[in-house]
């Protein structure tokens, strides 16, 4: 049976935005990554946003009317629950931050009812976003439609196709959805085709950017809203065990859920902080989007982060079986944190995501988004060493940041697919791996 401890309910977190200062520097650093690498063209909306972050960061009636939002429409605080089956299954105490059940079916909303309330303040008359998985469209589409704010979304054309659902449903709640790159768009073009919409309707548009990727203020204001993840379930698990977990898991795309959730647990230096990157269908350029793992520092959509790129400094092409975490790059406060060496990252393969999705459809009968099921295949690979040395039963908080209905005709798809033979290079390191001591390669039965 599962869910079978006391139950971890909690009462609404008092904040919803983190006033503390942020890690980040003035002109937007995190030590040597971040800032602002975008045309000139681009500034000034850069600097009256920065402005109205700042001013707003710091409102009371801001952070109440968005703390109502969070609550009474999106359905925070989002629930913890204990994974009874798959615990047994994996041999540990997995906890589960439910962001799943959250209004639009992911964290992604967090971040949109954010930004959304601050094109409102800003009396912005148009809301352009990019998007990967469709989720962040869907919560743009929605936040705006909530603010009477029309919306037009970018997303890849190769993406759409594998996100068809959420394309109507974008459509459905009003807003213009235009496929981009041909025909093997991804999130790469949408934010490209959304930049360049940027800087030509910079006066009366608000871009309101999925993740904690892009230039100075954005990284560290969708850490900002999103860090509620954490805040939340550091109190919930306290509350449910009466102690922190031994290693926290989400998946890294850009990187907003797992920056969300580490936030709550950065000062814990006990709790282990692992980020699951896709690691494709192997580490070979072109087949895989794990950044951090396989990657290089170098320039990306405004800002200085961890990206895929060739020998001549080209961004690579990338790959995941999951929409929302096949981009070449990662949000500049992860590479930061990778570089201080407090957190780790892991990538994870296609075949070991799509075990986990059905391992925790079947024992718990959750069916999380291909996305999030990268960070169930590391917690059980995880546990799978901890118990090599010896370490049993340990407690385990997982990010489940989506639900999987925009999944299951991918998964159906591609179950039904004859297995793709293991080649000898699955087991041996990454063509560009940047020899960082904390990255690991996860393939399925490691
Ligand atoms: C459910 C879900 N999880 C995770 C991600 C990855 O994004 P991020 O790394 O910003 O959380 C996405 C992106 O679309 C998503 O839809």
């Amino acid at each position: 049976m599962a869910a079978s401890k006391k139950k971890a309910k909690t009462k609404p977190a008092k904040k919803p935005v983190e006033n503390r200062p942020a890690l980040t520097t003035p002109e937007g650093y995190f030590g040597d990554f971040g800032g602002r690498f975008v045309s000139e063209l681009l500034i000034p909306a850069l600097d009256e946003l920065n402005a109205a972050w700042k001013k707003y960061s710091r409102d009371k009636k801001f952070e109440k009317e968005l703390l109502g939002l969070y609550n009474d429409y999106a359905g925070r605080p989002s629930l913890l629950t204990y994974a009874a089956n798959l615990s047994k299954r994996y041999g540990a105490q997995i906890y589960l931050k439910r962001e799943d059940l959250l209004h639009t079916g992911s964290h992604k909303i967090n971040n949109t009812l954010g930004q959304a309330l601050l094109a409102s303040k800003m009396k912005k008359k148009r809301i352009i976003a990019e998007t990967g998985a469709g989720q962040h469209g869907v919560a743009t589409a929605t936040a705006a439609a909530l603010m009477k704010i029309p919306a037009h979304i970018y997303m890849g054309s190769e993406d759409l196709r594998r996100q068809a659902l959420n394309g109507f449903r974008m459509r459905l709640l009003g807003a213009t959805v235009q496929g981009v790159g041909g025909e093997h768009g991804t999130l790469r073009d949408a934010v490209n085709e959304a930049l360049r919409d940027w800087a030509r309707n910079v006066d009366d548009t608000y871009y309101l950017i999925g993740s904690v990727i892009g230039p100075h203020p954005y990284p560290t204001m969708v850490r900002t809203f999103q860090s509620i993840i954490g805040r939340e379930a550091r109190q919930q698990i306290l509350k449910a065990e009466g102690k922190l977990p031994q290693a926290v898991f989400a998946c890294v795309g850009g990187g907003s859920n797992s920056i969300g959730m580490f936030y709550g647990f950065l000062k814990d230096t006990k709790v282990q902080l692992i980020g699951a990157e896709a690691g494709g269908r192997n580490m070979t350029p072109g087949n895989h989007s794990a950044s951090l793992t396989a990657g290089k520092p170098g320039v990306l959509q405004g800002a200085l982060t961890y990206i895929i790129q060739s020998p001549d400094g080209q961004v690579h092409d990338v790959h995941s079986i999951s929409a929302g975490l096949d981009y070449p790059g990662v949000g500049p406060e992860h590479a930061y944190l990778l570089k201080q060496g407090r957190t780790e990252y892991v990538a994870v393969r296609d075949k070991a995501a799509l075990e986990a999705f059905q391992d925790l459809a079947q024992e718990e009968g959750i069916i999380p988004a291909l996305e999030s099921a990268h960070a169930v295949a590391a917690a059980k690979n995880h546990i799978e060493q901890m118990r090599k040395q010896g370490k049993k039963n340990p407690l385990i908080l997982i990010c489940l940041s989506g639900r999987g209905d925009k999944d299951v005709q991918e998964v159906e798809r591609l179950l039904a697919l004859p297995p793709e033979p293991d080649t000898a290079e699955e087991a041996s390191a990454p063509t560009q791996f940047t020899s960082l001591p904390t990255v690991k390669v996860v393939a399925a039965g490691d």
